[in-house]
């Protein structure tokens, strides 16, 4: 696979899982306006924690490759891996959670927090080892400075 297929694959997923989100969201929003929709909402929650599951597992596979040959390359790739390993196991877990529990005014709740979490760790994936800058099939730039994007 070449850099700019793996950035292609999980950027697809990245906007599958914000399409999920949104309705996720949209469905907690119309819960705290009081609307009856428990079932809709943990429906929701758990197809978007497979998605995301998926994703995760996906991400995994790649991310070490990434961090050792790729454009990014992080003072600590071990402990940068790990972290966002345990990242992900948390979000996931947090999804879950929050689907399995009946009160759906706290469900849309604890879900909206979920929901922002998640859309901070993509982005900061999008801002580091999937920036366009440094995940592309070009040769490596030379100058290591070059190109890369400020705070990372
Ligand atoms: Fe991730
Ligand atoms: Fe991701």
């Amino acid at each position: 696979m070449t850099p700019s297929q793996v950035r292609s694959e999980l950027l697809r997923q990245h906007a599958d899982l914000r399409q999920l989100m949104e309705a996720a969201r949209e469905i907690a929003r119309r819960v705290r306006e009081g609307e009856s929709l428990r079932r809709q909402l943990q429906a929701s929650t758990l197809r978007l924690a497979d998605a995301l599951n998926a994703h995760n597992r996906r991400e995994e596979e790649l991310l070490p490759a990434l961090t050792a040959d790729g454009g990014w390359a992080p003072a600590d790739p071990e402990g940068v891996n790990q972290r966002h390993f345990e990242e992900h196991k948390t979000l996931h877990g947090a999804l879950v959670e929050v689907s399995t529990e009946p009160n759906a005014g706290w469900v849309a709740g604890h879900l909206v927090l979920a929901l922002d979490t998640l859309l901070e760790h993509m982005a900061n994936e999008e801002r580091t080892f999937l920036h366009h800058s440094l995940l592309h099939d070009d040769e490596p730039d030379t100058d290591p400075y070059g190109g890369r994007p400020l705070g990372t």
